[in-house]
């Protein structure tokens, strides 16, 4: 595996990459920020059954984290990383420092209006242009023909897609189911910031999210749906509680019914750890 940090270079990797074999070989593009867990790695997977070489990319985005957000602590561990990238046989990890990815000057963003807007983005405002503009890049960095994401980030995913679809953007997207672990919690690089007690209690929101996509599913109402759980994970001690909400699986605008496939979502912050987590809802009709 090359492990590369300019885009020079990465370039000249990509061209050679794309001319082994007869046909112009399939590239997959996985983006991270590392602190790689089996969530990451199931990406990784899904991409190596799609395309001919996976290309990765650890970058920690700082135009994605809020002003007092955990930027500086996220954790790095890079060599890990890429000895996990290695073994699953991926080809290429692009690490690109900061100055490469935004070189002295930079002024452009990309805003995917409407969808970047409620749920997440109430909650952590600038947070989804950061995201949408450094996976622009990476795209034109790496032109791959597909890129794959996980439905642990779902607002995440839907405004990729919309952006992908919105710019003509030639790279197919491609959404992987959330890893969890036994309990129940999605992975995430940011599990490690939980006491044992808070780990303990942070199942009770993937459970409090089943049991609500239970009861809709059963004709419950959303709107006492969506009270319980709020209910049950304020008792488990999360605090604030960001949003419960009932969208539309693909526009994330909120419904109150089940006409069109829809998906249960959830942010709050147990201790100084802010969980997100979501659940398809099926369509009763
Ligand atoms: P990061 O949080 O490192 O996540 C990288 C990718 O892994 C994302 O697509 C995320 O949805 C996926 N992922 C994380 N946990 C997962 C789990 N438990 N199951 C399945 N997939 C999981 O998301 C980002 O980085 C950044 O915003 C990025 C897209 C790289 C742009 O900076």
């Amino acid at each position: 595996m090359q492990i590369i940090r300019d885009l020079k270079t990465l370039r000249q990797a990509i061209f050679s990459l794309r001319s082994t074999g007869a046909d112009r070989a399939r590239l997959a593009l996985v983006p991270t920020m590392g602190a790689l867990h089996d969530g990451h790695m199931s990406l990784v997977r899904a991409a190596a059954s799609r395309a001919d070489h996976v290309i990765a990319s650890i970058f920690v985005n700082p135009t994605q984290f809020g002003p007092h957000e955990d930027l500086d602590a996220y954790p790095r561990q890079e060599a890990q990383d890429a000895a996990m990238l290695e073994a699953e046989g991926v080809a290429i990890l692009w690490a690109p420092t900061v100055g490469e990815m935004y070189p002295d000057g930079f002024a452009t963003s990309i805003s995917v209006r409407g969808i970047s807007e409620g749920l997440c983005g109430g909650a952590r405002p600038g947070h989804f242009d950061g995201v949408a503009t450094v996976v622009a890049k990476l795209f034109n960095q790496v032109q791959p023909d597909v890129a794959l994401f996980g439905e642990k980030d779902y607002q995440q995913l839907a405004v990729i897609r919309r952006m992908t679809r919105d710019l003509d953007l030639p790279v197919e997207i491609h959404g992987v189911p959330t890893a969890r672990a036994e309990d129940g919690l999605a992975l995430s690089s940011r599990n490690a910031y939980l006491s044992a007690d808070e780990r303990q209690r942070a199942a009770e929101l993937p459970s409090a999210l089943r049991d609500g996509v239970r009861q809709l599913e059963a004709g419950g109402d959303v709107r006492a749906v969506v009270g319980d759980i709020y209910s049950r994970l304020k008792k488990a001690g999360f605090d604030p509680i960001d949003y419960v909400e009932l969208c539309d699986a693909v526009s994330l605008e909120p419904v109150l019914t089940l006409h069109a496939p829809a998906r249960l979502l959830a942010a709050a912050r147990l201790g100084e750890t802010r969980l997100i987590d979501n659940m398809a809802v099926k369509s009763m009709l």
